[in-house]
């Protein structure tokens, strides 16, 4: 029996037990309960990295400003479906402060996470114009968004980044929106998986196709101002995050609250629509609502039937945050840099242990430490590395179910590990390297 830092023998027989073909397969859910288990059997705590929750405490100011507002009476109350004024308020101020674009604030709509965000947004712009019904997806990207896409019955196209960085990238968008059927393309920035953060070339180059051939684009900010690079925490002040707002007027923007405001529970982000499109007319919208202005759609058509507006008291948790943000009395960028520090430390345990980085630069900048980072070790497909890792007390994904073309890779979240198991972390990770050694 093989000497591994977690008893081979019951991780084998959890493996078995679960059912999995391959551990390597398997979603990010189903692999947080085989580790749930095989922690529950052997008492051994792992290095979890498969989930992105939010591994930090969220901000008081906005716990008691939704306490404030459930003690005042909201709970028996519908929200409004287009969200409260004060949010709606403190969105497009928030918008214009952190990334210095203007917008109205009936374009700033709140939604159930930006999960809901991308749903309302593909029922919207899938359906413009009858002959574009397509998404394009810039990958890899976030796997739950063309689950979303199927159970709409709708089609995507999609394609890896990787080798199409900078100028390449316009020449590879090209060769998708000449064929007239693509409605919108969606990109996640800082990007979950890769961590890769768009550069203002490739924003520029996206915002001019998006004119050139009409296509809507859904900027997903889930990591927003999470590029710990560049200090991007001051209101009004540059530098600001990076958007394809300032290459063209036909944007959607999901702004999540779940990991920048560590407020995932609540079930709360924000969509904003570029002024311009939302009140821009697609008479091929009747098809499916009362309205062909997008924005109007959008909110008494989308945002309505899917869940009737937001939680009415998170609503007012979320505008206290970014009221403060705005003021410049609370900086939420600062609270999450731990992230980033942690991330830097890991990678290095992971390269003086034979693991390679797999997505690992932005054009010519070598790639920010953050939420996430990729890795693969020679010699090991991603799947098999995963199934391997197991023994070694360590769970990530694979970037196979990303739409990565990067077999080898895999995703490592930095949130839920904490500092404390760094040193498990580096003796787990030499005893892997001792036991695989690299030919
Ligand atoms: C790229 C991306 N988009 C969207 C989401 C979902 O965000 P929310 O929790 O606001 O629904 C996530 C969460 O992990 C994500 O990584």
């Amino acid at each position: 029996m093989k000497d591994t830092p977690i008893p081979y023998d019951v991780v084998k027989q959890k493996i078995a037990d679960s059912g999995l073909a391959k551990v390597g397969r398997a979603t990010i859910r189903e692999i947080v309960r085989l580790v749930n288990e095989i922690e529950a059997a052997t008492g051994k705590k792992y290095i979890r990295m498969e989930m992105g929750v939010p591994g930090l405490e969220p901000s008081q100011v906005g716990i008691e400003a939704e306490i404030q507002a459930l003690k005042s009476g909201v709970a028996s109350k519908y929200p409004m479906i287009d969200g409260v004024p004060a949010l709606k308020k403190e969105i497009s101020r928030f918008v214009k402060n952190y990334l210095n674009i203007e917008v109205e604030e009936k374009s700033c709509i709140p939604t159930v996470g930006s999960m809901q965000g991308g749903m309302a947004s593909f029922l919207l712009t899938n359906r413009c114009y009858k002959e574009k019904d397509t998404i394009l997806f810039i990958d890899p990207g976030f796997p739950v968004q063309k689950q979303q896409l199927k159970v709409l019955g709708m089609k995507y196209e999609t394609f890896d980044v990787y080798n199409y960085r900078g100028e390449k990238l316009r020449a590879k968008l090209e060769t998708y929106l000449k064929k007239g059927n693509i409605s919108t393309i969606l990109y996640s920035n800082p990007n979950n998986p890769s961590w890769i953060c768009f550069t203002e070339t490739e924003l520029q180059i996206i915002g001019e196709l998006s004119n050139k051939y009409d296509a809507i684009i859904i900027e997903d900010l889930a990591y927003f101002a999470m590029d710990f690079r560049k200090d991007l925490s001051k209101p009004g002040e540059a530098p600001y995050q990076l958007t394809v707002a300032n290459y063209t007027k036909n944007w959607i923007m999901l702004i999540s609250s779940s990991k920048a405001f560590s407020y995932a529970g609540q079930r709360i982000g924000c969509m904003v629509v570029s002024n311009d499109l939302y009140s821009r007319r697609f008479p091929d919208l009747k098809r499916f609502f009362s309205s062909d202005e997008f924005g109007y759609a959008m909110i008494y058509g989308a945002v309505y039937s899917l869940s009737s507006g937001t939680c009415h008291s998170a609503q007012y948790g979320l505008a206290a945050m970014l009221k403060a943000a705005n003021d410049g009395t609370f900086n939420f960028v600062e609270s999450v840099r731990e992230y980033g520090e942690k991330a830097k430390i890991m990678k290095n345990l992971f390269i003086e242990n034979g693991f390679q980085l797999v997505y690992n630069m932005d054009e010519d900048k070598p790639l920010a430490d953050g939420f996430y980072f990729t890795i693969s070790y020679p010699g090991f497909s991603g799947e098999d590395l995963i199934d391997e890792l197991m023994f070694y007390g360590i769970s990530a994904i694979s970037l196979l179910i990303t739409g990565s073309e990067r077999i080898e890779g895999l995703r490592a979240c930095v949130s839920q590990v904490q500092r404390t198991q760094f040193e498990d972390l580096e003796n787990r990770l030499k005893k892997f390297h001792q036991d695989h050694p690299i030919k």
